[in-house]
Parts: C-alpha cells; structure tokens; sequence
C-alpha cells in the first residue's frame, strides 16, 4: 500500500494530477457533489457523514451510471486537510441512490472536525461538524438550534444562512423537510401572491418522485450550507409522506373534505411510505440502523450532552393512533379521552421512561413533532366550546396525562416541538401544576413572510393563560443552555419572498434550574 496523502502531496507539488485520479475523471457527465455534504447524528467519538452522487439531480439516478462507485472520504481536524485522522472508501449504490452514509468512529470528544469526499475524480465542498462531549463529561454550557417545516415554495432559505453562521454544537430539524405537494394558491395579508419558486412536480407518489423533491430541495444553496457547518439530527414529520398521516393511515384521503375516503388502502399506504422513507433515508446523514425496514424507521433515539442534557428523540407519527373525531381543529369528541389511545406507542414509551429513569443530566429535552400543549384554538370568543389541535397531543388527552405526570416526577424538563409553523413558548401545566416547558419553533418558510402577530393573537394568549409567546414570522430556535438556566431565543426575519433577509432576535425565554415554568426576558 502506497502512502495516499504523500502520493497526492508529491502529484501536487509536480503539478500534475495523480494518474488514477486521472483515469476517473470523464466518468461522470458532470460534478457529482450538486446535492452538498452533511453530518448528522454526532455521538462523541464521531458522527455520519453524507453525501450523494448526482451529476443530474433533476434526472433519473441523478444523472448516474446504474452501478456502484466508490467514494473516498477523508475526516481532518483542520480545515487543510494537512491532519487527516480518519478516512476511508464506500460504496455509493444504484438502490440508494448513490448516497452514502459513513459512521466515523474513533475521533475525540468535543471538538469540531471537517471532511470531505472524492469520488471519480472529484472533490466535494468541506463540511464540518462536531463531536459530543464524551458521556458523562461535566459540561457547563451547549448552544444548539432547532428548525423544520420548509415548504420550497412558500419562502427563500435564507434563514438557513442565518443559522449557518450561529455557533451550535448541532440542530434539531423537527421535519417537514420536504412537503407533498404544490401550492395551487398563496395569500399574505388577504391577496394572492406568487410563489416564490416552484416544486416540479405536484405530488410525490414513487420513490423517484420523492427523490426529486429532495434533490430540488437540496439543490438550495443555503440549504447546503446549513448542513455543510452544523450536524443535525433529523426526524421526519407528516410531510415527507402526505399532510397528517399516522400509522398506515392516509389520513388526507379518510379526513378532508372532497377527498375520497373510500380510496383509502392501508396497504397501499404503506408501500407509498415504503418510497419516501427510504428517499428520506438517502438524502439525511443518519446512521444505517435507520435504513427502512418494511417501511418503518427506528426514528426515535437519545443524545446526551455530557452530564449537561439528554436529548430524547420522539416519533409522535408512526405508532400513534389515528387522530380522533375525523381531524382538524374542532372541539374535543369522547375519543380525544379514550384511555388506550396511542401517540408514541407501548415500546417507545417504555423506551422512553428507561431512558428519563437513568437520570445523570441537568436538563431532560425532550425533541418532538406536535404540539403538547393542550392550547386552546378559539380566535372569535363568539365561539361556544374550546377548540383542539386534533393532529397534536390535545387529541390525545390519556398519554398526554400520562407524559406530563412523568415529566411532573422529574426536574428540569424541555420539550422541543415544530409543526405550528409558529413561534411558541409556555408552561406544561397537569391539574395545576407546572411540570415542564415547551418551545415550538416556527417554520424556516412555510406559511411566507408572516408578521410578528396573527390575527386573534391577543385573543389566543388570553384564552391560553399557559401561553407565555406567540409569533407568526419565520426562523429558527437557539437554545442556550447552561448548568443555571436554559434560554431559549426566538431568531426571526423579516420576509422570506427575498432571498437575502434581516434577522433579529424577538424574544427569549428562559426556565431556572429546579424552578418549572418559563419566564419571558
Ligand atoms: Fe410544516
């Protein structure tokens, strides 16, 4: 074996390419590395890195030859390249779309790393991403983000760019990464407007069509540069598949007006998650235990931060029951109450509980989809009865008790959600008592440019005495945490119909160590 990194470094100093990079070079009908680089899932001796082959992102295969090619991948401790400390070949497949998902292992604790891959002759950009603290470290300080719901077509990513110069140690993407469908119609502030781009396609039905929605996704620069700096921790929410499914549950055919409930086939369902689960998988930087099997993800996980946080990662979709009383937003039927009704499922919960009983952290995080809240949704007070988010907890009112008189045995607990496309905070409150706090953080361009209050805003805070913050514009979540307080900012912008924006922070809100409840700063 000829040393690598001498044989590059005397090819450059002759100046002349290395003749096998050479031969490889003309494989390709173009740079392979349009889709950009990722990290994900950092544990504290490494984490995945990500990229996927696609000379022609828009075109069938990404523009691949229908075979395996090998792509080398490098991890160095400085931007240079000079200290290379891992590296390595894989395999990128014609079944995954030429993507690869490589497990580093073996680097040290706490500390940021870049890396890069290279594949026929060609170099992708430099990414960069940081280890955990190892388990157990004492820890005094973490800084990390949380965003999702980025409809391509409602608003620019510039938000993205915003967040991609914020120092985290990595981001919480909630999901809603992609959406199903285009927009036949936008409005802001009572008028249509256009669409500020446009998905190519106006439904995802087979994993081709999924992998499109991805690829044009990615295909935003500040998208790729999010994920070139920071590692992130995806989940997925209802979009990646279709609005508001649970389970094998087409719930856009069964609960929408003018949709046909008849259609519905729970089997058919399946082989169509079947497809955007695995385009899901090929286009996210985790680790192969989440590679679908028989159309289920081993979504939900745990991280720890040192002995600062754990950070428990949920899957409120696809063991969850079906929402009750036909969905929507409606005042709560006899089924929002039933006792054996599901959200995360009998194992998670299980897994779930083990996991908050080992204790060892400040701050018990909890990263999830829906709402917990049971927030009251009335925006006219000539309505008679309050009005439930049935796709969120509040449709669930048997495990949500259940999940908020555990976070009620426990100290310090956060629970992270999206899917409002707003920006929220208040209390967990169960008959009386505060027993956490929940953040829900708006959307990165879903629902347009938004203004700092929606219609009925002051109405819904009065209705909702455990709502400490609402806003409708669109952003991002920093989470300052420390072994005194966790300070949660609100990072907003002005609009997303440009794509260059103003970021300003709106709000912070904080929860005192051992003191439940959120104050507002
Ligand atoms: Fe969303």
């Amino acid at each position: 074996m000829y040393n690598r990194r001498h044989f590059l470094a005397g090819a450059t100093l002759a100046g002349l390419a290395a003749p096998a990079i050479v031969r490889a070079q003309g494989i390709l009908r173009d740079f392979p590395f349009k889709l950009g680089v990722a990290a994900g899932d950092p544990a504290s001796d490494g984490f995945v890195i990500w990229t996927r082959l696609a000379p022609e992102p828009m075109e069938r295969h990404g523009g691949m030859p229908l075979t395996n090619v090998p792509v080398e991948w490098e991890v160095a401790s400085d931007t240079g390249f000079r200290n290379v400390v891992a590296k390595g070949t894989e395999l990128a497949r014609p079944e995954l779309a030429h993507s690869v998902h490589v497990e580093v292992a073996g680097l040290l604790p706490d500390r940021p790393y870049y890396y890069r891959f290279t594949a026929a002759g060609e170099r992708s950009l430099r990414g960069r991403a940081r280890t955990l603290p190892a388990p157990g470290a004492k820890v005094d300080a973490l800084k990390f983000g949380v965003a999702g719901c980025q409809h391509f077509e409602s608003g620019f990513y510039g938000v993205y760019r915003h967040m991609a110069r914020e120092d985290l140690a990595f981001v919480y993407h909630y999901g809603d990464f992609i959406y199903e469908y285009q927009q036949n119609y936008l409005y802001d502030s009572g008028l249509p407007i256009r669409p500020v781009r446009r998905y190519d396609q106006r439904a995802l039905i087979d994993v081709t069509d999924f992998r499109a929605a991805y690829a044009q996704t990615l295909l935003d620069i500040d998208q790729q540069a999010v994920r070139s700096v920071h590692a992130v921790l995806s989940s997925f929410d209802d979009h990646e598949i279709i609005n508001d499914w649970v389970s094998d549950i087409d719930n856009w055919s069964i609960d929408f007006p003018g949709n046909d409930p008849e259609s519905a086939s729970p089997e058919v369902f399946m082989l169509k998650k079947q497809a955007a689960m695995q385009a899901w998988y090929e286009h996210m930087p985790v680790r192969n235990a989440l590679l679908p099997r028989g159309g289920m993800v081993a979504l939900n996980r745990e991280f720890r931060y040192g002995d600062l946080m754990s950070m428990q990662l949920l899957d409120t979709r696809q063991y969850r029951d079906d929402q009750p009383c036909g969905d929507g937003f409606k005042p709560a039927c006899p089924e929002v109450f039933a006792k054996e009704a599901q959200v995360l499922g009998r194992a998670q919960e299980d897994w779930l509980n083990k996991n908050l009983a080992r204790g060892g952290a400040t701050w018990n995080a909890l990263a999830q989809q829906v709402t917990m809240m049971s927030l009251d949704r009335r925006r006219k007070s000539d309505e008679p009865k309050k009005i439930v988010n049935l796709d969120s907890w509040a449709g669930y009112e048997a495990p949500r008790e259940r999940m908020l008189s555990r976070l009620g045995g426990l100290d310090n607990c956060v629970v992270l959600t999206g899917d409002e496309h707003q920006n929220f905070c208040g209390d967990l409150v169960l008959k009386d008592k505060v027993v956490g706090a929940e953040f829900v953080a708006t959307s990165i361009s879903s629902g347009g440019d938004g203004s700092d209050k929606r219609n009925g805003t002051d109405e819904f805070l009065k209705l909702n005495p455990e709502l400490k913050f609402a806003n409708d514009q669109r952003g991002y979540l920093v989470c300052d945490v420390n072994r005194e307080a966790w300070q949660t900012h609100f990072m907003v912008v002005d609009k997303v119909t440009t794509p260059v924006n103003n970021l300003s922070k709106r709000a912070t809100a904080m929860v005192e160590n051992g003191v439940a409840g959120i104050k507002m700063a």
